[in-house]
């Protein structure tokens, strides 16, 4: 929490008034208008939220500009590197590294809590095969809650919701990937871990039974790290938002995976491979350039740009150099990667890209990674949400804990006609 230090003056109609200045711990500083309506008749227009400060937050802190990014103060380059997904999603969520033997409690939780209910399978069966996995997910995270009964502790409560929502997200992805082709649904195994867990569900078959790869798991838990948190969001603030009705996690949980969805969101990391796939199918990459930078075209070069970071994601270095090594060490060689290399290189001597700040985000070559380890090119947002689901609890439990916490509710300055008589159907 940032402390109040200075204030800001506001004049308006001559009449001076004082807004608190609320310095955070690495010194960015906001101006604290909750008194302005009240004071001064003014409320604040920023579309977007750009400039606006939605919380104070403890959980994660990045700088666009110096391309930093912490959960709870640890830097993700070192998470990313000694780090294990579940290990993360426990400093995020309770705000600390593990002990050894907490980590031990909390696999063994995750372990007890991987079953779906079979019912649910019901609905899988039923959703048309062509259906998006991140409409599926969404609506599983939500109908969740209706197959566990409410504990009457809310702490226990809480607790559980958690546990049930981290462990049964990867059950509940692979389940819509292995029903979506027709096959078998493969169950949790007590004996794997989180992220090899995830991959056996997604391609063991009683025909070929699944070989764990190391470095695969590996990859997948970096990935998974790398998307874990990334402060007040789309999705973020969609489930914080969501949240602040007091609705209950599962339902916030499910606004947050349909807003991640989005091709300017999570949903990037899809579109770029089929912007890539367009590029090799139609050598057309100097047209996608023109069309990007043509004011008159809605087109964008997926995997470009991002609201805060205007300089390079770091994120995005770290999954290019785990690409490398990953498509080296599995000996992969993807004329998609060939492309994407080679776009960023004329991108980045571009002026339209360099005036803009365009960099690539971390959706630019995460799709690659994930092609590399055989996800389906529709499973790619779904891997992002498994990945940000701790960061989405951490942040909806932070925002239940506050004692400031209110109801969000923007305002608007209207635009629409003043007053206007009814006129009757038949007058009109
Ligand atoms: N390609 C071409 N031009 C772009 C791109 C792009 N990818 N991104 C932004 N621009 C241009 C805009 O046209 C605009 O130009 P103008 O000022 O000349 O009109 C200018 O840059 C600013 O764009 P805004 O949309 O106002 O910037 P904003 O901060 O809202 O955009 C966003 C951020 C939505 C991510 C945008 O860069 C984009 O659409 N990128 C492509 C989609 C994408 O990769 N999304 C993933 C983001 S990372 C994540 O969510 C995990």
């Amino acid at each position: 929490m940032g402390t109040m230090t200075e204030f800001v003056k506001v004049i308006y109609n001559d009449e001076e008034f004082q807004l608190p200045l609320v310095v955070g711990t690495e010194g960015e500083k906001a101006i604290d208008i909750s008194r302005l309506r009240q004071e001064t008749g003014l409320i604040t227009l920023d579309t977007g939220y750009a400039n606006t400060g939605s919380c104070t937050s403890s959980i994660t802190f990045m700088d666009g500009e110096k391309g930093i990014l912490r959960y709870r103060g640890i830097p993700v380059e070192q998470l990313a590197e000694h780090s294990s997904f579940m290990e993360t999603s426990y400093l995020l969520v309770s705000g600390r590294l593990p002990t050894r033997q907490e980590l031990t409690e909390f696999s063994v939780l995750l372990n007890d809590h991987s079953l779906v209910h079979e019912d649910m399978r019901a609905f899988y069966e039923n959703f048309p095969r062509s259906s998006h996995p991140m409409g599926i997910l969404s609506s599983m995270a939500n109908a969740v809650k209706s197959f566990y009964p409410e504990l009457q502790n809310l702490e226990e409560e809480i607790n559980m919701t958690v546990t049930r929502l981290l462990s049964k997200i990867r059950t509940m992805a692979a389940m819509s990937y292995k029903i979506s082709r027709g096959h078998k649904v493969v169950y949790p195994r007590p004996d794997l871990t989180y992220g090899a867990n995830f991959m056996n569900m997604m391609f063991d078959s009683p025909v070929r039974p699944f070989e764990i790869d190391d470095d695969v798991v590996k990859a997948l838990n970096v990935f998974w790290i790398l998307h874990a948190d990334h402060e007040q969001n789309c999705s973020t603030s969609a489930v914080r938002m969501v949240g602040s009705a007091k609705v209950n996690l599962y339902a916030a949980i499910s606004a947050g995976i349909a807003a991640l969805w989005g091709p300017l969101h999570g949903g990037a990391n899809q579109a770029v491979i089929e912007m890539l796939s367009d590029i090799a199918a139609n050598k057309n990459m100097d047209r996608a350039i023109e069309r990007a930078k043509d004011k008159n075209d809605s087109f964008r070069l997926m995997g470009f740009g991002h609201r805060v970071y205007k300089t390079f994601d770091l994120r995005m270095k770290i999954m290019k150099k785990m690409c490398d090594t990953l498509l080296e060490k599995l000996n992969i060689s993807d004329p998609l990667l060939d492309i994407a290399v080679e776009l960023e290189q004329i991108a980045l001597k571009d002026d339209y890209f360099i005036e803009h700040n365009l960099y690539p985000n971390v959706d630019f070559y995460s799709g690659i990674v994930m092609r590399a380890i055989g996800i389906p090119t529709n499973m790619f947002t779904v891997m992002f949400a498994i990945g940000r689901l701790p960061g989405w609890i951490a942040q909806w439990k932070e925002s239940q804990d506050d004692p400031n916490w209110k109801l969000c509710r923007p305002r608007q300055i209207y635009t629409g006609p003043a007053e206007t008589e009814y006129v009757p159907i038949g007058k009109r």
